[in-house]
Parts: structure tokens; sequence; C-alpha cells
């Protein structure tokens, strides 16, 4: 794949049909950050109003540092796994205390706070600085699978690195917070887990999948 031109095909097309979520108005990485713990487990339809009324309450990262847990379990209630908001909030004071409140910028250091891993961390550094780091979840694996037709059983931890280093060759290094939201966008609207839109992807000329008619099969994904 030429980089150059997959980045221009696919940012292209996310700059005229992206969604407008509410997490899309600002960078602010407390705001990024809690919008990804959020996204992990729940459809984006049902945590857009969680996400505005958790904004109200708890405006900025001091705001939720300084909240009472009850406070915050409470706000949770509905979005369910309620250990995301635990370690969240646990994460949160942590940055207020050692970080004097900023959301550090380097992968050790946000991968060292609780809750936070690989795919988290790369969203972050990614969509809040715009730092060229990979954020690969199921939607990327599915659309990085099918553009390399790759086999690899995506339910296995070690297939990550796999999808990580593709995407660190395809990424803009300008605009690393749009391509790998492009890419989230892709799978959601497009590169959809059943009956893929082919015809309208905006990189089908760049897809092996798409090439030899493999889409509906890939991604390989073993165990349940
Ligand atoms: N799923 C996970 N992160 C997302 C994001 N930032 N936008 C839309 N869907 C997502």
């Amino acid at each position: 794949i030429d980089n150059v031109q997959f980045q221009s095909d696919l940012l292209n097309w996310y700059d005229e049909n992206k969604r407008d979520l509410p997490w899309r108005k600002e960078n602010d990485p407390y705001k990024i950050w809690v919008s990804e713990i959020m996204l992990q487990q729940t459809q984006v339809d049902t945590v857009i109003p969680y996400y505005e009324r958790f904004m109200t309450l708890f405006p900025t990262l001091q705001d939720l540092a300084e909240a009472e847990e009850e406070t915050v379990l409470k706000a949770w209630e509905g979005l369910g796994y309620y250990s995301r908001a635990r370690n969240l909030h646990t994460a949160v004071k942590e940055v207020a205390a050692t970080y004097g409140g900023q959301v550090p910028d380097t992968p050790d250091e946000v991968q060292s706070l609780r809750g936070v891993g690989p795919y988290t961390a790369g969203a972050i550094l990614s969509i809040a600085y715009n730092i060229p780091a990979p954020a690969v979840d199921g939607n990327v694996m599915r659309v990085i699978s099918r553009l390399y037709t790759i086999y690899d059983d995506i339910s296995r931890p070690s297939a990550r690195h796999t999808f990580e280093m593709l995407v660190m060759k395809l990424i803009s290094q300008e605009r690393a917070s749009d391509f790998n939201q492009a890419l989230m966008e892709l799978g959601a609207l497009i590169c959809t887990p059943r009956q893929p839109a082919c015809l309208l992807c905006p990189v089908q000329s760049h897809c092996a999948a798409r090439e030899e008619g493999v889409q509906e099969i890939l991604p390989v994904k073993a165990k349940k």
C-alpha cells in the first residue's frame, strides 16, 4: 500500500463523512480519555448521553479527581463494567497528584496509568496529542486484516503487535489524530463485520481482501 495515497483517500473521506460526536469537539486529553474508556465495552449511541452528563458533572480532570468515588460510580450507573469507572477515578487522581493534573504524553507514562492499556494509550496519544501512535481496537483489526489479508487469529493477544506494526507504517505523521479516528470510522460505517460496503469504501483500491473477494471471512477470530 502506498501510504501517501492511502492517507489522502482515507482522510478526505473522513473530512466529508465523519460523525459529529461530542468527544470530537475538543482535544482535551482528559475528555478523550473518558470517551475512550466509555467506548471500550459500550456502543457509541449508548455512550453519547452518559458522556455528556459526565462532562457536566466533572468538566475537568481536577473535578473528577476531587469527586467522591460514590459520586463517580453514580454517574456511571447504567454503563456497567464499574471497574472501568473505579480504575479511571484512581488513574485521574494519580495524574492530579503526580503530573500536576496534566495527562502525560509519553507511551510509558500513559500506559502506567490504571486501566490504560495499549489501545487506550494509543488513542490518548494520537487523538489528544496528535502523536503518530497506533490505536488498535477490534474495529481497526478488522479494517487492517482486510486491507492486508491478515489471517492471524485476532482473539490472540499476540496478534495486536502485527496490526500495530502495519498501522505505524500507514499512519499520517501530520494528522495522526484524524487518521486513527478515520480508521475507527471506516470500521464503524463501511468496513463492518458483516456485508461491508466495499462499493462505498474510500480505500477499496488499496484493499487486498476486496481484490481477492475474502472480505466476508476476515478477520479470523477463533475463540469466542
Ligand atoms: N470507538 C472507540 N473510540 C472511538 C472514537 N474515538 N470515535 C468513535 N468510535 C470509537
